[in-house]
């Protein structure tokens, strides 16, 4: 089984000579027992996505976390010391001031939250800020297509890059990203042919999500693959399991045998010696016993 085999760090130039090669296994996780199941099913890198504010926080946009809640999750992950990638995703606002800031941002991702790389959304408007970053020998990750973070000015999550000027603006973005030295680079939401041509064009593996098959990996939400939620699913999302049905109805089972009263069991519950209980039940019962307390 994967999970009895041990395995070797992942690192950003072990993903980088993967392009071509076998697919990249990219699933994001926010917190210590899910980056434990992750690694144990051999992803080759987790990331800490900021979809945490829409899938673990409650929030209706990634726009809602910031850095203090990005390194809280990064660091929960980082804590399970998985043999994958630890990936930390640039929140909204991270990036986007200067990039001195966005250097100590990144920094911050690293130091305090264990991260091993950061990912940004963006192209080319981005290449100062991604430049800055790496020159702090931190490994960057890109994003293109339907970057959330983005949402206002996309005017929604919508497929990007279905007209042609604007998938040529996508593969422009792409080189340019490539060409800057990111390790990798997320496909989100663009038509397959425009990933193809990516994944072609590119000499760093591509991982897409909702790009269509000819990416060198993809990526998921932990929580969507898993079935651990029932609100809307994207069309590119497949679910293998429906975890949230499970987890409801051992927790009915659980309080069916307690309203029963069949749980706690005798083998569930701890015993005293036979000399304590007996010293006990002499006194007992009587309230001033309790008088002491
Ligand atoms: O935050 C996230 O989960 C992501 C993936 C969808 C790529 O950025």
């Amino acid at each position: 089984m994967e999970n009895d085999i041990p395995r070797t760090k992942v690192t950003a130039p072990a993903v980088l000579a993967r392009k071509g090669g076998p697919k990249l296994k990219m699933v994001t996780a926010y917190d210590y027992p899910s980056a434990v199941i992750a690694d144990r099913a051999g992803a080759d890198i987790i990331l800490v996505g900021d979809s945490l504010a829409n899938v673990v926080l409650g929030y209706d946009e990634t726009l809602a976390v910031d850095v203090d809640v990005m390194i809280h999750h990064t660091s929960a992950v980082a804590r399970a010391e998985p043999a994958a990638m630890v990936l930390g995703d640039m929140p909204w606002l991270s990036y986007h001031v200067s990039v001195a800031d966005s250097v100590a941002n990144a920094g911050r991702m690293v130091r305090d939250g264990g991260a091993e790389a950061v990912k940004v959304e963006g192209g080319r408007k981005r290449l100062d800020v991604i430049k800055g970053i790496l020159d702090a020998e931190i490994p960057v990750m890109g994003h293109l297509g339907l970057t959330p973070q983005s949402v206002h000015a996309m005017g929604g999550y919508k497929v990007q890059g279905k007209a042609t000027e604007a998938a040529r603006e996508m593969i422009r973005d792409a080189v340019a990203l490539a060409e800057v030295g990111v390790f990798a680079m997320v496909l989100e939401g663009v038509p397959s042919l425009v990933a193809e041509i990516i994944t072609k064009e590119v000499n760093v593996p591509t991982i897409g999500i909702g790009a269509g098959p000819l990416c060198d990996g993809q990526v998921l939400v932990f929580h969507d693959v898993l079935g651990l939620h029932d609100g809307h699913l994207p069309k590119f999302v497949r679910q293998y399991a429906r975890l949230q049905e499970t987890a409801i109805e051992a927790l009915q089972s659980y309080f069916d045998d307690l309203e029963k009263g069949l749980f706690p069991n005798e083998d569930e519950s701890y015993s005293m010696s036979e000399e304590a209980a007996t010293a006990l039940l002499r006194d007992e019962p009587r309230g001033d016993a309790f008088d002491a307390f």
